[in-house]
C-alpha cells in the first residue's frame, strides 16, 4: 500500500448512505470469548483490520483453530483454560492495546510462560494498569519498566480479587473480568464507568455477573469457572469509525449522511451527545436491540451554527477514542471549548493531547494545554489555504484519519504520511471517502 496521501481540495457536498466495518472492541472481544467457549463460535461482519488479525494470530499461537472467509469467521474453542502451547511462545499484539491488555486475563492460570510483544507504539505504553490487578490474582509477570515485552506465566491457584478501577479504563476492567471468568470464587470490581461490551457479553452468555450502578461508580461482581458453549454473533458497525463520517458531514456545506447499523451502546456515544450540546443535527433512527447491544442508523446533516462546549466530565470515557474529532469540531465552533481530566489521551497510540495541540496550532487555532486539560479558541470562519504536512504521529490510526477529515472539510493542500496506519482499524476508510466524492491521490 502507498504510504503518503495528497489532498488538494475540499470535498463537494454529498448526500449518501454508508456502512462502516464491524466494531473493533466487539470483534476483539468476540475472538477472545470464542477462544474459551466449548465448541464452534461463528461471527458475521467481523472487522478485518490489523488489530483483529493480531487477535486471531494470538489465539492461534495459543492452540485455538479458526477459519475465516469474506463473510464469516469460525473459532473452535476448547473451553475455559483450554489453551495449548509450548513454553516461551511469543504473542505479538501489534498495535492493539485492547488485545494486549485483555489477553493477560485469559492467561491467569496458563501453564507455560508466554512472551507478549507489540509494535513500537504499543511498546511505549503503560502496562502497570493490568500488571497490578493480575499479580493480585497470582499471575507471575516479569517486565522491565512495566512495558512490553512482558513475560507472563499463570498460577495454579488463582485467587479472586477486590479491585478499584480508577481510570475509567475498559481495557483494565475487561482484563480483570476475563481473569475472574477463569478464577474460582467471586471477584468484585468498583470502577469508573467505561465501555461495557465485556459485561454485556457475560450477560449474553449467561455467565454469573451482577452490576450495580450509582452516579459515580459501577460495582461489578463476577463468579468464575462456568463453561459456556460456542455462540453466534453479528458484529454491528463501529461508532468510532462512523465518527469520522459524522464529523465530515457536519463540517461540509449542504451535506447529509446516513450511517447504517452502528453499535450505539450508551457507553460509546459520548461524541453524539457532545456534538448535540454543540448544536449539531444528529438523529438516531431504527433503534434495535441485538445480542444485548443497541444498534441504530445515524443521520447527520451539516450546520454552521456550532457552539463551543464546556465538556462534562462524565463524557470523557464515553468518547475516549473520539476526542481528536471533537477537538476539530471545536476549532470550527464559536466560543472557547474546555476539556478537563483528559490526561488519559496522553496514553493512547500516540500522545493525542500533544498531537491535537500541535495540529490545531498548525491550522491557526489558539489553544491552551496542561497535563490534563485543553482549551480551544474556536473560529467558525476557519478556512485553510496553506500546505500542511502530517507526519511523526507514532502511526496512530486515528490521528491519521483525523487529518483526512480536516483536509476534506477545511481546504488547503495536505500531505499525509504513514497512511498504512489506517489498516489498524478501518482498512476501507479511503475508499469510502472516495465514494463520497473525495479527491485523494
Ligand atoms: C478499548 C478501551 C479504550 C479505548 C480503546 C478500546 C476497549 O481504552 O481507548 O481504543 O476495547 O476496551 P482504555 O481502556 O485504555 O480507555
Amino acid at each position: 500500500m502507498k504510504k503518503i496521501a495528497y489532498i488538494n481540495e475540499r470535498i463537494k457536498s454529498f448526500n449518501k448512505k454508508i456502512y462502516v466495518p464491524g466494531d473493533k472492541s466487539l470483534s476483539i472481544r468476540w475472538i477472545l470469548f470464542a477462544s474459551q467457549a466449548v465448541g464452534t463460535s461463528t461471527a458475521y461482519n467481523l472487522l478485518k483490520s490489523e488489530d483483529v488479525k493480531s487477535a486471531l494470530n494470538a489465539i492461534k499461537k495459543l492452540g485455538i483453530k479458526y477459519k475465516i472467509n469474506k463473510k464469516i469467521c469460525k473459532i473452535y474453542g476448547r473451553g475455559l483454560n483450554g489453551f495449548n502451547y509450548k513454553k516461551n511462545t511469543i504473542i505479538n499484539a501489534g498495535n492493539s492495546g485492547t488485545l494486549a491488555r485483555l489477553i493477560f486475563g485469559l492467561l491467569v492460570s496458563s501453564k507455560n510462560q508466554i512472551i507478549l510483544k507489540g509494535d513500537k507504539s504499543l511498546s511505549k505504553r503503560d502496562f502497570s494498569r493490568v500488571i497490578v490487578p493480575m499479580r493480585m490474582f497470582g499471575q507471575n509477570i516479569k517486565s522491565r519498566n512495566q512495558k512490553l515485552p512482558i513475560k507472563i506465566k499463570g498460577t495454579d491457584y488463582p485467587r479472586p480479587i477486590n479491585f478499584y478501577e480508577k481510570k475509567g479504563s475498559a481495557q483494565v476492567k475487561s482484563c480483570i473480568l476475563l481473569a475472574a471468568m477463569n478464577t474460582p470464587g467471586t471477584t468484585v470490581i468498583k470502577s469508573i464507568p467505561s465501555r461495557d461490551h465485556t459485561e454485556k457479553l457475560f450477560k449474553y452468555l449467561k455467565l454469573p455477573i451482577k452490576i450495580l450502578k450509582n452516579k459515580k461508580f459501577d460495582f461489578i461482581t463476577c463468579t468464575g469457572t462456568k463453561n459456556y458453549k460456542g455462540f453466534n454473533y453479528i458484529i454491528p458497525g463501529d461508532i468510532s469509525s462512523s465518527s469520522f463520517f459524522i464529523v465530515l458531514a457536519l463540517l461540509t456545506k449542504n451535506s447529509k449522511i446516513l450511517i447504517k447499523n452502528v453499535n450505539v451502546n450508551k457507553s460509546r456515544t459520548g461524541i453524539i451527545d457532545i456534538l448535540k450540546i454543540m448544536k449539531a443535527k444528529i438523529v438516531l433512527k431504527n433503534k434495535k436491540n441485538y445480542n444485548g447491544e443497541q444498534i441504530a442508523d445515524i443521520f447527520v446533516r451539516n450546520t454552521n451554527q456550532l457552539k463551543s462546549i464546556n465538556c462534562p466530565l462524565r463524557m470523557n470515557s464515553r468518547s475516549i477514542d473520539e476526542f481528536l474529532l471533537i477537538f476539530l469540531v471545536c476549532a470550527k465552533a464559536s466560543g472557547v471549548s474546555k476539556f478537563n481530566n483528559i490526561g488519559e489521551l496522553r496514553n493512547k497510540e500516540t500522545d493525542r493531547l500533544k498531537f491535537a495541540n500541535k495540529f490545531l496550532n498548525k491550522i491557526g487555532i489558539k489553544t491552551e494545554i496542561t497535563n490534563n486539560s485543553f482549551k480551544i479558541y474556536g473560529n467558525p470562519q476557519l478556512k485553510l489555504n496553506k500546505t500542511y504536512k502530517i507526519e511523526k504521529f507514532d502511526k496512530d490510526h486515528r490521528a491519521c484519519m483525523l487529518s483526512f477529515i480536516a483536509a476534506l472539510s477545511l481546504g488547503g493542500k495536505w500531505v499525509i504520511h504513514d497512511i498504512d496506519s489506517i489498516n489498524t482499524s478501518f482498512p476501507n476508510f479511503v475508499s469510502l471517502l472516495k465514494n463520497l466524492g473525495a479527491k485523494i491521490s
